[in-house]
């Protein structure tokens, strides 16, 4: 596998991501609570750039026990980026639509060495592989 390195840890807003163009690829790099999550930039709806988008809390709702809703807030743990062509939201930590988890951006390898970030690439074959299981029906949002 082959790898590039997309700069200095230290350099990265928490949270925050880049988006950087490298050969073919767009590679989107997000920190979150000192992690490293790798994605390709494409979204399995209809290719948009997903990872370009608004990162925001996931927005939850409390249920009680008797199905009344409480309201809602926003997610103290879990944050998502929301694509920009049709609003499609993905976790940032697993890349999956909370929706349908098939539905989910292409996660690369992602490790810090000393203060390096690094990421790994697909192989071209893989690249082309659809991301969404053509067997299952279109995630709804
Ligand atoms: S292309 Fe991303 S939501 Fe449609």
């Amino acid at each position: 596998m082959r790898e590039v390195n997309v700069g200095p840890a230290s350099q990265f807003a928490d949270p925050g991501r880049r988006v950087i163009a490298f050969e073919r690829l767009e590679i989107a790099v997000f920190k979150l609570d000192r992690e490293f999550f790798a994605y390709l930039n494409l979204c399995p709806h209809m290719g948009g750039p997903a990872c370009q988008g608004k990162m925001i809390a996931k927005v939850e709702e409390t249920i009680t026990e008797d199905r009344a809703s409480r309201g809602m807030q926003f997610s103290k743990t879990k944050m998502h980026v929301v694509c920009p062509w049709h609003g499609y939201e993905f976790d940032v930590r697993t890349g999956v639509h909370p929706g349908n988890p098939r539905a989910r951006l292409r996660k690369l390898a992602v490790r810090v060495s000393g203060d390096d970030v690094i990421v790994g690439l697909p192989e071209s074959a893989e690249r082309d592989k659809p991301q969404l299981d053509p067997t299952s029906s279109r995630p709804t949002h």
